[in-house]
């Protein structure tokens, strides 16, 4: 059972220069603020630290940081405060949770590996730290297939919560892993016929996509990896267009980087525009000042499941170091 401390929706001054004030928070309380590449561009811009779900866990193991402002959802969060149980971590808002961590409940994933006593549990992060301590190694999608090649080709193995990664990684290893049934609602939700179309228009675009997306997508993509990869992807290539196929707010950083270039991002199957993930979207800059004023909402989470939930992160972060990611 996780713990939360205060919530608090307080009116701020809408005179104040939030980066200022942000900023000099930061500066009096040695806080971080880590964002994830899905936080509004605002939010990338004032944090110490931008990046996907592994470097975000690397850097929360490395800060000398007293408060850790966690600008991303819950299950991050809880990474950090799982690798700094000292430190004081806290979300801008405690409703930032994961379509994909709550599509698999504790008492479930139980009774689902209790079916498979022989195989050993490998977990996407993005799942709560129940599931975490439930698991043997924990991975991200920049690490997942070499963290499933570094075991025995017959080893059994259940993957949760991600059924679209981890029919990826299967495809990518030639493994046959045991598939929990989750997805993410962003990356499920791109339309294969919209898709086809934009590339028809933009006959040159790259189709760069996260592999949270289902197979019928993956298929027609250029380019398939991690934020971090396709960010890194769209600096190196010499297209000079890109359709996107995951969370939009990645498209801040693409851009800054590569400010000739041309971001599509690919629209979902319903009648939105875009493409955002609602509970990465929750948080802002407003939330973001008045946690580091109040140091409110703080993440608390019981020590028991803190340290059960550690052993299998840490394993990641030692494979990742082992692999030189
Ligand atoms: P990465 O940034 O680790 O690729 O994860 C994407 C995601 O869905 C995070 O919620
Ligand atoms: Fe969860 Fe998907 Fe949002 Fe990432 S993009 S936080 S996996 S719902």
């Amino acid at each position: 059972m996780l713990l939360y401390k205060g919530y608090l929706d307080i009116e701020v001054d809408p005179s104040l220069d939030l980066f200022e004030e942000i900023n000099y928070l930061k500066k009096e309380k040695n806080a971080v603020i880590l964002a994830h590449y899905y936080q509004d561009a605002d939010i990338q811009d004032i944090a110490d630290y931008i990046g996907d779900s592994l470097g975000l866990a690397q850097e929360a193991q490395k800060t000398k940081a007293d408060i850790i402002l966690f600008a991303g959802v819950h299950f991050m969060a809880e990474t950090a405060k799982i690798l700094n149980p000292a430190k004081k971590v806290l979300i801008p808002d405690l409703k930032a949770g994961c379509s994909l961590a709550d599509s698999c409940p504790p008492e479930a994933f139980a009774a689902f590996k209790a079916k498979h006593p022989d195989h050993i549990v490998l977990t996407y992060i993005n799942c709560t730290a129940d599931i975490k301590a439930l698991s043997d190694v924990i991975v991200t999608s920049t690490n997942a297939v070499q963290i499933v090649e570094s075991f025995a080709k017959d080893q059994k193995i259940i993957f949760a919560p991600d059924k679209n990664l981890g029919a990826y990684i299967n495809k990518k290893t030639g493994r046959n892993m045991v598939l929990w049934n989750g997805t993410c609602m962003v990356h499920e939700i791109f339309s294969l016929e919209k898709l086809v179309k934009l590339k028809t228009i933009n006959p040159n675009a790259k189709i760069i996509a996260h592999p949270e997306c289902e197979e019928k997508i993956l298929a027609n993509a250029d380019f398939i990896g991690s934020t971090t990869a396709l960010l890194n992807y769209t600096k190196k290539n010499e297209g000079k267009e890109f359709i996107v196929l995951t969370e939009p707010g990645i498209i801040h950083q693409m851009q800054k980087a590569s400010s000739d270039k041309i971001f599509i991002p690919a629209p979902p199957n319903n009648n939105c525009a875009c493409n955002d993930c609602p509970h990465m979207k929750l948080n802002t800059l407003k939330k973001i000042y008045i946690a580091l004023k109040h140091e409110q909402p703080e993440l608390l989470m019981e020590k028991a499941l803190l340290e059960k939930a550690k052993l299998p992160i840490v394993k990641m972060l030692e494979l990742s170091t082992k692999f030189g990611l």
